[in-house]
């Protein structure tokens, strides 16, 4: 017993000293990013440009250019790859944190909306530092991106709290850290009030929220909350996953983009399973959503 005693003793020693130990940590921490930006987070459904079909194109991951356009705003996602002229290969961590989740960028400039600022200002401390050390690993691309114009009025988020994630196992809350501070289903699934933004004090989840995917091309959100008649109340667990991982809605149809589907099916079981067991506490709002001509044909 002593000896084992003395070979703990050992053990903590040299975690302390060795730096092959103190890489290991780091290589954890890029395994989370990388599960996060590609999985919950989804940061290349919109900085990763697209194709003539509205595909990724895969050896520009990252490297942005993909257009919003909206009465209030004109933008192009930018370039997060490390690349140092047109990316964030000069940026400190400190500068792509506070640019994620208070949505300044290097320059002082508001980058949002439509980044989910908002959501990302709930993100752990832990969990965007991994995002950012992921995000040093990419390949740098050099692709010079157009200037935003913004004619709505911008304000940043205050200083992010930085507060640890809740533990995995209080599921509700867990699935409630990854909505509201990850995979910003709200900035999306949220009715619009009177001035066209997500109105989150009475319509948290509702649907109904218009996104315009190209000229002439709109969809509305569904409405997500436990509604029975109008949301995902009569759902079975498996038909809500099935719809956010495979975007195949109950009754077998195709379910339209943008959300980030793909990278919703690398979630883990676990994460998914949380997931709906925060939507099922989600208050009841009764809000039929028609979907656009668009959704009706080309994803029925
Ligand atoms: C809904 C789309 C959207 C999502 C999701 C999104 N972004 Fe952005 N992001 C943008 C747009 C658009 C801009 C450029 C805005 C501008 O120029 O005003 C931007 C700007 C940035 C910038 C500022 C770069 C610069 O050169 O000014 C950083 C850093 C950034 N995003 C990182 C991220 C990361 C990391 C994620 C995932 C955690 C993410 N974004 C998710 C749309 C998005
Ligand atoms: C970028 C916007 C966006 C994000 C982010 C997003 N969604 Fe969606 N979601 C949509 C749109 C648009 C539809 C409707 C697709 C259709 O009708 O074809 C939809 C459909 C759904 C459906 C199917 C409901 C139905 O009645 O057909 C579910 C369930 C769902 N989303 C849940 C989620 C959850 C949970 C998250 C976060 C983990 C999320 N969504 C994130 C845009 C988004």
């Amino acid at each position: 017993m002593k000896s084992s005693g003395s070979i703990m003793a050992l053990a903590v020693a040299l975690v302390a000293l060795s730096p092959s130990l103190a890489g290991a940590a780091t290589k954890a921490e890029i395994a989370r990013g990388d599960y996060l930006v590609n999985g919950p987070v989804a940061c290349g459904n919109c900085h990763t440009p697209r194709d003539a079909k509205m595909q990724p194109i895969e050896d520009k991951a990252f490297a942005g250019g993909f257009p919003f356009s909206d009465p209030g705003f004109q933008s192009f996602s930018a370039n997060i790859t490390p690349d140092k002229e047109t990316g964030l290969g000069n940026w400190t961590d400190a500068e792509i944190i506070h640019a994620i989740r208070e949505g300044a960028n290097k320059d002082g400039r508001i980058i949002f909306p439509p980044m989910p600022v908002p959501t990302y200002n709930n993100m752990s401390d832990d969990d965007v530092k991994a995002i950012v050390a992921y995000l040093r690993t990419l390949k740098p691309i050099k692709n010079e991106i157009p200037m935003a114009k913004y004619s709505i009025p911008q304000a940043t988020m205050p200083p992010a709290k930085g507060l640890p994630a809740p533990p995995k196992t209080d599921k509700v809350a867990y699935g409630g850290y990854i909505v509201n501070a990850l995979s910003h289903c709200f900035e999306c699934h949220t009715s619009p009030g009177a001035n066209g933004a997500p109105d989150f004090k009475n319509g948290l989840g509702a649907g109904g929220f218009e996104i315009v995917l190209g000229p002439g091309v709109n969809v509305r959100t569904a409405n997500i909350t436990s509604d029975p008649e109008t949301g995902l109340g009569k759902w079975t667990d498996a038909e809500i996953k099935t719809a956010i991982v495979d975007g195949i809605g109950p009754k077998g149809g195709h379910l339209a983009p943008p959300m980030p589907y793909s990278n919703f099916k690398k979630m883990t079981n676990e994460d998914l399973d949380a997931v709906v067991a925060y939507l099922r506490t989600v208050p009841p709002i009764k809000n039929k959503v028609e979907r656009t001509d668009f959704q009706m044909k080309a994803f029925p």
